[in-house]
């Protein structure tokens, strides 16, 4: 069954808590969190206070998606916030130790995912894929909401796919950009599990509605 992970970036960052409440009356299974810095992409949210302050507000689970200079000095923080998997960039200069980095996500007890933008080949992950729980291909170049879908993403997607089946492998993978209820069905047949959607859901006139459709993609 296909997951489906509605940003709150997508929605009015003054009331987080709205989002948050409009995202529990869908059948959305994640909140996907996106977390940056103003360093590694051009832009800055929120950090762990926001995370722990709408914890209480959901039981679904938060996938924190970390786009920042060195995840290394927020892990900790991010796990005690509520954060049930934390993703960090294979290309942030913080994950230069990044076999180390996944193992200091696991040892807080929570799930880790490593993500790749879009000119970053999946072969980097060769060696950790056996170790992740998540592997996220950045389908959109890191930063905004709202931005089209690079068609080339799918080769990527299709590549872990079929890598994770050679090894027997059941970990996720996560696309983020783009996906919109047109070009999911590509993305799921490719081999996703779990689909990001920001303007998709949160800036959807009926949330309810475009979250059923997007799970209907995957049927
Ligand atoms: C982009 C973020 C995405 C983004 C998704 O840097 O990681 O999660 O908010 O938004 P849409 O679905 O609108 O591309
Ligand atoms: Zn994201």
């Amino acid at each position: 069954m296909i997951k489906i992970a509605p940003s709150i970036l997508n929605g009015n960052m003054s009331d987080i808590a709205g989002t948050i409440a409009m995202l529990n009356k869908t059948e959305a299974d994640w909140v996907h969190l996106d977390v940056m810095d103003g360093v590694f992409v051009p832009n800055i949210t929120f950090g762990p206070k926001t995370v722990a302050d709408i914890r209480p507000l959901t039981k679904k689970f938060f996938d924190a998606h970390l786009m920042v200079h060195d995840p290394n000095i927020l892990l900790e923080e991010f796990a005690k916030a509520g954060a049930d998997l934390i993703t960090v960039h294979y290309e942030s200069p913080g994950c230069a130790h990044l076999d180390r980095v996944i193992q200091r996500i696991h040892d807080l007890g929570i799930k880790a995912g490593v993500a790749l933008n879009p000119a970053t080949p999946d072969s980097v992950l060769d060696y950790i894929l056996d170790s992740i729980d998540l592997a996220l291909v950045m389908s959109v170049n890191p930063g905004f909401g709202g931005q089209k879908f690079i068609p080339y993403s799918l080769r990527k997607i299709e590549s872990i796919a079929n890598t994770a089946a050679k090894r027997g492998l059941s970990l996720d993978i996560e696309v983020d950009g783009g996906v919109k209820v047109n070009n999911a069905a590509e993305v799921i047949s490719a081999g996703a599990t779990v689909l990001v959607a920001g303007t998709a859901v949160v800036a959807a006139p009926d949330p309810i509605l475009a979250v059923k459709e997007l799970k209907g993609c995957g049927k």
